[in-house]
């Protein structure tokens, strides 16, 4: 093992860089070194892979679809089978749950909903944890082991700290994980407690959480896995990889995303942006990121952009303001303080897209229609179609192009969420701020009923029903 990592270590170092996005910087480090965010300026950091030379761009394709019919976890995982893209040696000890490689739906109900001749819903709900983050810590935690690191920390809404805490397990580090108490979905916190972490319970939100994961890792003795770790996006930068090739090589006119802490939209916009230099597409697909009104300090400071700040390769403004009270039912998006505001504003600023809020009602209403689908997500997820029904509405989206959501989290994440919805009683209650409470209503209301022990009564509950 230690000759292993010792080889990847040293070829790692050779062939990538983390370099500093500030623009006034734009200094490089190796890749074995532990920082999360430039140590000359504060700015962000990325990791600079060089676009693989030996190879053209077919063979490549075809060697990546090639992995899925083989038995190697390095092939089978629908990260790593994408591995010359990644800042790894061939013989990097990798941590893998087989994650990646989730399936594309055809979403027709959803589509009608939302106003679109047809809609397709990546679905990373269908990952070994349940959400997107099992992409990004397949890389994080293999890269925790490369630097020797004894504990891996991360600050949560609740799924990466459930993926973090699976990930760890398996590569057997200690997990610490911060959570804002009684703020997260209980599957997802009984999930960290089911992997073995050490979950803190902290009375704060999640921004407050993220302030303190930040101190932490001024420890030698911790990693922290959050998505401002670069290593974090790379395993992440795969979903658009796997998108494409689901596509057929042609990119989609629009990919929606939800924004939380914009690690994902970061993720999604790096990856198409390597397909792009490397000439695997022709053009990038507008990448818009939608938010819970309640918790969405990007789409306001996006609302707030004049036309030139919004052109490609605009100035970025320097700050964002955040949201001092989040306030959504969709936990997972909760956040006030994104800390990868700047790489997700780029990317949809690149690409033409958009970043737009949709209300708690919106929300509740598409995810009951994903469900319709058969396909189902958590609260945070439904945002994507929320939010497309919006852009379509006001013409962002022309009713005939091509469009694919991204799905985050899987239905049974937060099943309390779905019940009370389906029976009538989801309410948002009164934020800090002294907002009113607010019930949701059931548009799409599909609640269970008490119906007599006999063959005759059920069937003629199924005729009232149909
Ligand atoms: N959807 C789900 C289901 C999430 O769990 C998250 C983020 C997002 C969307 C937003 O993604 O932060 O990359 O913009 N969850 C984090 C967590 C914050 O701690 O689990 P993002």
């Amino acid at each position: 093992m230690a000759e292993q990592i010792a080889h990847a270590t040293k070829e790692g170092s050779a062939q990538a860089v983390q370099r500093c996005l500030s623009p006034a910087c734009g200094a490089s480090f190796g890749v074995r070194e532990r920082i999360y965010v430039c140590p000359k300026c504060g700015g962000p950091l990325e990791i600079e892979c060089p676009i693989p030379r030996a190879v053209d761009a077919a063979s490549l394709r075809a060697a990546w679809q090639a992995r899925r019919a083989s038995f190697e976890p390095r092939d089978r995982s629908g990260v790593w089978r994408f591995r010359e893209m990644l800042p790894f040696d061939e013989r990097a000890p990798i941590v893998t749950l087989a994650e990646g490689n989730t399936p594309r739906y055809d979403a027709p109900r959803s589509a009608e909903y939302a106003g679109l001749d047809a809609l397709r819903l990546k679905h990373q709900g269908c990952n070994p944890t349940g959400s997107f983050k099992d992409t990004g810590m397949t890389t994080a935690v293999t890269q925790a082991v490369l630097l020797g690191a004894r504990r891996v920390a991360c600050a949560s809404t609740g799924n990466t700290a459930a993926s973090l805490a699976a990930y760890a397990a398996r590569a057997g580090l200690q997990c610490a994980i911060l959570v804002p108490r009684g703020q997260i979905s209980a599957a997802k916190l009984a999930q960290s407690m089911d992997y073995g972490a050490a979950v803190c319970e902290i009375d704060g939100n999640f921004d407050d959480c993220m302030r303190l994961i930040q101190e932490l890792g001024e420890d030698p003795s911790i990693y922290i896995a959050n998505s401002i770790n670069p290593f974090r996006i790379e395993g992440q930068k795969t979903v658009a990889f796997e998108l494409i090739e689901h596509c057929g090589g042609r990119p989609p006119d629009h990919v929606v995303v939800p924004g939380g802490n914009m690690g994902n939209s970061s993720a999604f916009g790096k990856g198409f942006g390597e397909l792009l230099r490397m000439g695997m597409i022709e053009q990038l697909p507008k990448l818009s990121i939608i938010q819970a009104e309640g918790a969405a300090p990007l789409a306001r400071l996006f609302a707030g952009l004049d036309d030139a700040h919004r052109a490609p390769r605009a100035p970025l403004p320097e700050s964002i303001t955040p949201v001092a009270d989040p306030r959504t039912l969709a936990t997972a998006i909760k956040i006030g303080s994104p800390v990868s505001w700047q790489k997700a504003l780029r990317a949809v600023l690149d690409s033409r897209g958009q970043i737009i809020s949709v209300t708690e009602q919106e929300i509740a209403d598409a995810k009951a229609i994903i469900g319709r689908d058969g396909i189902g997500c958590e609260p945070a997820s439904a945002t994507t179609v929320a939010g497309i029904k919006k852009l379509v509405a006001a013409s962002h989206i022309r009713r005939d192009e091509s469009v694919v959501g991204v799905l985050t989290g899987h239905v049974l994440k937060d099943t309390d969420y779905v019940s009370h919805y389906h029976r009538g009683t989801l309410s948002i209650g009164p934020g800090n701020a002294g907002a009113a409470a607010q019930p949701i209503s059931g548009k799409f209301r599909n609640a269970p009923e008490r119906v007599p022990a006999t063959k005759a009564a059920i069937l003629d509950y199924l005729e009232r029903k149909r």
